[in-house]
């Protein structure tokens, strides 16, 4: 079958991966970096991302669930999963080795079950709910929980984490008591002899607000959003980072539109006077959010073209008022480009109202995804 170029296409940087990789290990170091690859390396395509790491010698990956450790199984060093394993779920992670939380007294004994049917021991890290709210043993019950799940003859009890939910705000109490709290139970637990290899608090907030969570007695980091060059928008930013994406398409029409022309559904924009347009090809279902209609603007041949009316399903329309040069199949720079002119998924999130989260996972399934600079 002939093969058919995609209209839009995301270009993933991979040098710049990497890049941003070696950066956030230098600050954390000797703590180590475990790379959070969960939802499809939040939607920029997992294999390609999590080979390029472990080529840089990442050896530890976290994933949300099961389907995305299998996923990764081929790779050299662990996986791990972060939040939560089902009953059903447990026999094929033990048999896969992948290492699982233990969230409850529970999930300890089946995890430990198991394993001793399999003739092995299961690797587990303890997940303590330090003030997330989500998921994990409460700090009140840690103490004995784990002592009892100490005792179970089929764990290997290599680790223990928490996770924050504010470490954004670096004057965040409760960041520093979860650190308090956390650090006290190790030390308890230190006392009658539990001790982990791996200790663990932060995400990519913490690295920038919170040097005290990648510091003794912790020794592992999570990270996904800064191997992404991006940052939580609300919080500071300590590392000097790149962006690695850049959202590109083309320019699919060019047309002179008279004065009173509406634009779009909704003719939420009606020309005032008569206007060279473009459409471009990409719309909300690529990922452009709904909120740029009439307040973003593309990049075509380095110069920024505003967006006229609502951003639709396939197509957006902006205006060529300034590029007379414009062409049918210019390339569009919808996200990304360089210097003062790049338009940063920050600013994406800032004009939708949420965070680069979000942007980050929404690109569609139709947008190619091309790695670069591998
Ligand atoms: C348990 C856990 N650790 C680490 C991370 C990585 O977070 P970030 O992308 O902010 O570094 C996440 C992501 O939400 C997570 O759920």
């Amino acid at each position: 079958m002939t093969t058919i170029p995609r209209r839009v296409w995301l270009e993933i940087d991979l040098g710049r991966l990497i890049s941003n990789y070696r950066k956030i290990r230098e600050a954390v170091a000797p703590a180590e970096v475990l790379a959070v690859l969960k939802a499809n390396a939040y939607g920029l395509g997992v294999l390609p991302i999590a080979c390029a790491l472990s080529d840089a010698g990442v050896t530890q990956f976290g994933v949300a669930e099961p389907y995305e450790a299998i996923q990764l199984l081929p790779l050299k060093g662990t996986v791990q999963i972060l939040s939560s394993i089902l009953p059903e779920e447990i026999a094929p992670m033990v048999e896969s080795d992948v290492v699982l939380p233990v969230t409850d007294l529970e999930s300890a004994k089946r995890i430990s079950e198991e394993a001793v049917k399999q003739g092995k021991r299961g690797v587990v890290h303890f997940k303590i709910d330090t003030g997330m709210g989500r998921l994990g043993i409460l700090m009140r019950d840690a103490e004995s929980v784990i002592r009892k799940a100490h005792s179970l003859p089929g764990l290997d009890c290599q680790g223990i984490f928490s996770h924050f939910p504010s470490a954004y705000d670096t004057d965040s109490l409760l960041t520093q008591s979860q650190v308090h709290d956390f650090c006290k139970l190790l030390d308890l637990l230190a006392q009658s002899g539990i001790t982990f290899s791996k200790r663990h608090i932060a995400n990519s907030d913490a690295i920038n607000n919170f040097p005290c969570a990648y510091q003794a007695p912790f020794n592992v980091i999570r990270t996904g959003i800064n191997l992404h060059g991006s940052f939580d928008t609300a919080g500071h930013r300590a590392l000097r980072l790149d962006p690695i994406l850049t959202l590109k398409t083309r320019l699919t029409a060019i047309r002179d539109l008279p004065a009173g022309t509406g634009i779009g559904y909704g003719h939420t924009c009606v020309l005032k006077r008569d206007t060279r347009v473009g459409v471009i090809s990409a719309g909300y279902a690529d990922g452009l959010p709904l909120a740029l209609s009439n307040k973003g603007y593309m990049l075509i041949r380095g110069v920024p073209c505003p967006v006229l009316g609502r951003i639709s399903m396939d197509y957006t329309v902006v205006s060529l008022k300034k590029l007379a040069a414009a062409q049918i199949g210019d390339e569009v720079i919808c996200l990304g480009g360089e210097g003062e002119q790049a338009i940063h998924v920050e600013e994406w999130a800032r004009l939708k109202g949420t965070h680069p989260y979000e942007i980050i996972c929404s690109f569609g399934n139709r947008v190619e995804r091309r790695y670069q600079n591998a």
